[in-house]
């Protein structure tokens, strides 16, 4: 079926209080001029009546995936509606999201028609969790948003504040109109990346002792996975070359699993002449064992010394060798993060370094959620205030696009 010009929008409703503020959402987006099917868990509807979302979207509320009983007729086209809505349209918001949809949503159980039309849905999704303080705090709810936010979902709020339930903290339903301009930047965001073969390392990398020992570092490979994630989306073709890491990888992105440095160069510079980005984000290994032991070294009592040599700089070789490409590295620093940030740029001949310091708690190497400052050639330092890592990938695409544009 031919895609309709004004973007199409599904909103799915979870069972919560917060319910109530999804019809002023509706008709926000409506307004905007969003084509908006809503999709109500059985919950919900003890909130929020469909009728009232009907009259605002002027849509037939789906409900439950199947035709009432007594409809046989129906109960084939109706069984197979999910993959059409799951298909025909460009963004899935959920709101409010609630701590069992999390739940149902990370896990990628299928029990009614939202939560099977979620699994069938190739696009972009924006949750907006709504919730008790307490719910949302649980580290149960917690590893479900970290496991969505790795694998690319965007989240809206929830705010602080007070809450149904008499309690204060977060857990409140972003505001509508946050919530419709989130959808916004999503649905709008142009495939500014098109034509662009990106090649990106990501991870640690690991340097063997011997069989079983390795020399390695804290990187999660977060950055790396939501900027691969990100660029994907915005019409990259993308190459990952990953690391160990225990994240899920990217759709829609080709995975080159490595271990250590030599092998990630190695992977590198055999698809080097795709590529039109390079962006360094891994941690790469500086120095690894000279002789790694060929059987696993026994424990004695004496100290143990090993011999390290330096590994080859990825990233530098790249910035020797860097014809048209464009050349982003990463700048992780405990210290004098501009000034040192600045100077990699220049030695590895980078057109934007990505700086950052690390050691600052939920931020950095292990967090979901990152504070740069970009550093260009002759431009001012542009900080990025802290955010999910999905959000800081955006921004430093947004540069990498800029800086495509003035290189052509
Ligand atoms: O000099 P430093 O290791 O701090 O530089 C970090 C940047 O260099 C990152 O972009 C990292 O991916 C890259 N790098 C590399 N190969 C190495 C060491 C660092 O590509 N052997």
């Amino acid at each position: 079926m031919p895609k309709a010009a004004a973007p199409r929008v599904i909103l799915g409703i979870g069972g919560g209080i917060a319910a109530y503020k999804s019809a002023e959402l509706a008709r926000l987006l409506v307004q905007q001029g969003y084509e908006v099917q809503p999709v109500m868990t059985r919950a919900a509807t003890e909130f929020l009546t469909p009728l009232t979302l009907s009259s605002l979207t002027h849509k037939r509320v789906i409900t439950s995936l199947f035709a009432p009983a007594g409809q046989p007729e129906a109960t084939l086209a109706s069984a197979i509606e999910h993959i059409g809505v799951a298909l025909e349209n460009d963004l899935l918001l959920v709101a409010p999201a609630t701590a069992d949809l999390l739940a149902q949503f990370a896990q990628g159980l299928a029990g009614d028609f939202l939560t099977t039309m979620h699994l069938a849905f190739p696009g972009p999704v924006l949750l907006a969790p709504a919730m008790n303080t307490n719910m949302w705090n649980h580290p149960a709810t917690q590893a479900n948003v970290a496991l969505l936010r790795a694998r690319g979902y965007h989240f809206v709020g929830p705010a602080a504040g007070e809450l149904a339930c008499g309690m204060e903290g977060p857990g409140r339903l972003a505001e509508p109109a946050a919530i419709a301009a989130a959808a916004s930047a999503l649905l709008d965001k142009k495939h500014d990346l098109a034509g662009e073969t990106i090649l990106l390392t990501a991870g640690p990398t690991q340097e063997p002792i011997d069989p079983v020992r390795v020399i390695t570092n804290r990187s999660s490979g977060k950055m790396g996975y939501a900027l691969a994630q990100r660029a994907q989306a915005r019409g990259a073709r993308v190459i990952l070359v990953s690391g160990p890491v225990a994240l899920s990888p990217p759709a829609n992105v080709e995975l080159l699993r490595v271990e250590t440095a030599a092998q990630m160069y190695d992977a590198v510079m055999s698809r080097l002449a795709e590529v039109s980005v390079f962006i360094g984000v891994a941690a790469v290994a500086d120095y690894r064992p000279a002789r790694p032991a060929a059987e696993k070294l026994k424990k004695s009592v004496s100290a143990l010394a090993i011999e390290l040599e330096p590994t080859t700089d990825i990233l530098a070789a790249v910035g020797r060798d860097k014809g048209h490409r464009l050349v982003v590295g990463f700048a992780a620093e405990t210290g004098n993060l501009l000034g040192e940030a600045e100077r990699k740029r220049e030695a590895k001949n980078c057109d934007l370094v990505v700086a950052n310091l690390v050691g600052a708690p939920g931020a950095g190497f292990e967090g979901d959620e990152n504070e740069v400052v970009l550093i260009r050639r002759g431009q001012q330092p542009e900080p990025v205030a802290r955010a999910a890592k999905t959000v800081i990938a955006d921004r430093i695409l947004d540069a990498v696009a800029d800086l495509r544009a003035r290189q052509a």
